[in-house]
């Protein structure tokens, strides 16, 4: 006689949720399971799998964030079921991403910000493409109403993230990259100028280098393409690709001429998911004044009973990333936004002296005037064993993650590694982090055979 007797149904709740039938096998991975199961037992495997992941908080090579408050969480929860796309079903949210644009505006300095024109997007890649497409369509109206050929535009630009190298290959752009000058971390104006011609239809400026954290010198730029205008009437404008600084370069450096105050820059991009403080999946780009954003780029869709003017490489998108971003801007205002990059950059400078310390690093950005973000490479490399992929890779033994890779032309023979400090990596966790990797580093001094396998961990895609 059974102690306790089974019921229909009953075996599912009383048996351990490693017992039930989709525990005992592999998860399929190929083929659709042949029948259903139960939701707790298969959401329970995936998070299992997930679990090898790591901890994206440890991951110091990200620009994106990490680090959600449970408000952002309620909010995107709320969210979950909202496409950002039906306007006329979901005003409120329509209305909110209308006034993100518009603080954004403001924040950059727009000369009529509460009628500027711009949009969220999945990220910068998608705003990069929606700025570059504008600049070509602009670039070609002022060509043929001189009657004068447009089949062979170009974007001049320093080293670029591979959206624009995506741009450039998907709407058949030449991409004019400039290499990295001896002693630069980034473009120089005279390497513009000597870049640009007829064809030119835009200047790339990027306000956070991927890979070297600085900003590009917009101002200077402007001033070199304002006095090609004066000499030869050429125009060119400026797309300033600001996916990191757009959100640091107000707070921090108020005083750096980035933005609208600069009569040439006529859009910018940003990715709320940075700097932003945004959960992953928003960016969000901002042309200067409505005639900088040509109107037949605008679809006018019908859609659920009403007219809605897109212009999206995307279509159906969530609601809860913008939702989120407005909630960081309004709860942290000003004054937040300022303290927290504040102290993302007092964490950055802590750490390039830490390492300036050890004797072990050449510091080639120290966290001051860029991004919150350190930047440095190997003192006397040629004399070790081993090389930074080893550290990276030896220093995931603690759950940490930093890039490691060449610089861009003309400087790759540099192997650097970056540290991107984000709301959320405190001076505490900063310490941390300093002694896992002296821990790291006398270990690689005593075991030097390195691992000759170990090679770039982060190549921006290219
Ligand atoms: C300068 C720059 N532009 C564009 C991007 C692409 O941004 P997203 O990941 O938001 O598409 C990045 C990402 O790191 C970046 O650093």
């Amino acid at each position: 006689m059974p102690l306790f007797k089974a019921t229909p149904g009953r075996r599912e709740l009383i048996y351990d949720i490693y017992t039930r039938d989709m525990s005992i096998e592999p998860l399929p991975k190929y083929k659709l399971p042949c029948h259903e199961s139960l939701p707790q037992t298969v959401c329970n495997l995936i998070r299992d799998e997930l679990m090898l992941d790591g901890n994206s908080r440890q991951n110091l090579a990200t620009f994106c964030t990490t680090f959600v408050s449970s408000e952002a969480r309620a909010l995107m929860a709320d969210c979950i079921d909202k496409n950002m796309i039906d306007k006329d079903e979901y005003p409120q949210t329509a209305e909110i991403e209308r006034r993100c644009v518009h603080i954004l505006a403001d924040l950059w300095n727009a000369p009529k910000a509460k009628t500027a024109i711009g949009c969220s997007t999945t990220g910068s890649s998608e705003a990069a493409m929606l700025g570059g497409l504008a600049l070509k369509w602009k670039w070609r109206k002022r060509r043929e109403a001189l009657g004068q050929p447009t089949d062979r535009p170009n974007i001049v630009c320093g080293p670029v993230q591979v959206c624009w190298h995506k741009f450039a290959r998907y709407f058949d752009v030449e991409l004019r990259e400039l290499p990295i000058l001896d002693g630069n971390l980034c473009m120089t104006p005279e390497q513009v100028e000597e870049a640009v011609d007829e064809n030119t239809i835009g200047v790339v400026a990027t306000l956070g280098v991927t890979f070297t954290c600085v900003y590009e010198p917009v101002a200077g730029i402007a001033a070199v393409l304002d006095s090609i205008a004066e000499d030869t009437g050429l125009d060119i404008p400026i797309h300033v690709d600001a996916a990191s600084g757009g959100f640091v370069a107000p707070f921090l450096h108020p005083d750096v001429l980035w933005d609208f105050r600069l009569p040439r820059v006529k859009s910018i991009n940003t990715s709320g998911h940075k700097y932003g403080l945004s959960p992953l999946g928003v960016g969000w780009v901002v042309w200067r004044e409505t005639e900088d954003l040509p109107k037949d780029l605008i679809f006018n869709v019908d859609y659920l009973g009403g007219q809605i003017p897109t212009f999206a490489l995307n279509f159906s998108r969530p609601a809860g990333e913008i939702v989120a971003q407005y909630y960081e801007l309004m709860r942290l205002g000003r004054s937040g936004f300022t303290n927290v990059q504040k102290s993302c950059a007092r964490t950055a400078m802590y750490l390039a002296q830490e390492l300036e310390k050890s004797g072990r690093f050449d510091i080639q950005y120290d966290g001051e005037g860029g991004l919150p973000a350190v930047c440095y490479s190997l003192k006397d490399e040629a004399k070790l064993n081993y090389t930074l992929y080893d550290v990276s890779e030896r220093i995931r033994t603690w759950g940490w993650q930093i890039a490691s890779y060449p610089l861009p032309a003309n400087r790759q023979e540099k192997v650097v590694q970056r540290v991107l400090v984000r709301h959320g990596m405190g001076r505490d966790l900063m310490t941390l982090f300093v002694e896992d990797l002296g821990r790291v580093m006398r270990f690689l001094d005593r075991n030097p055979a390195g691992n000759p396998e170990a090679g770039p961990n982060f190549n921006h895609g290219r």
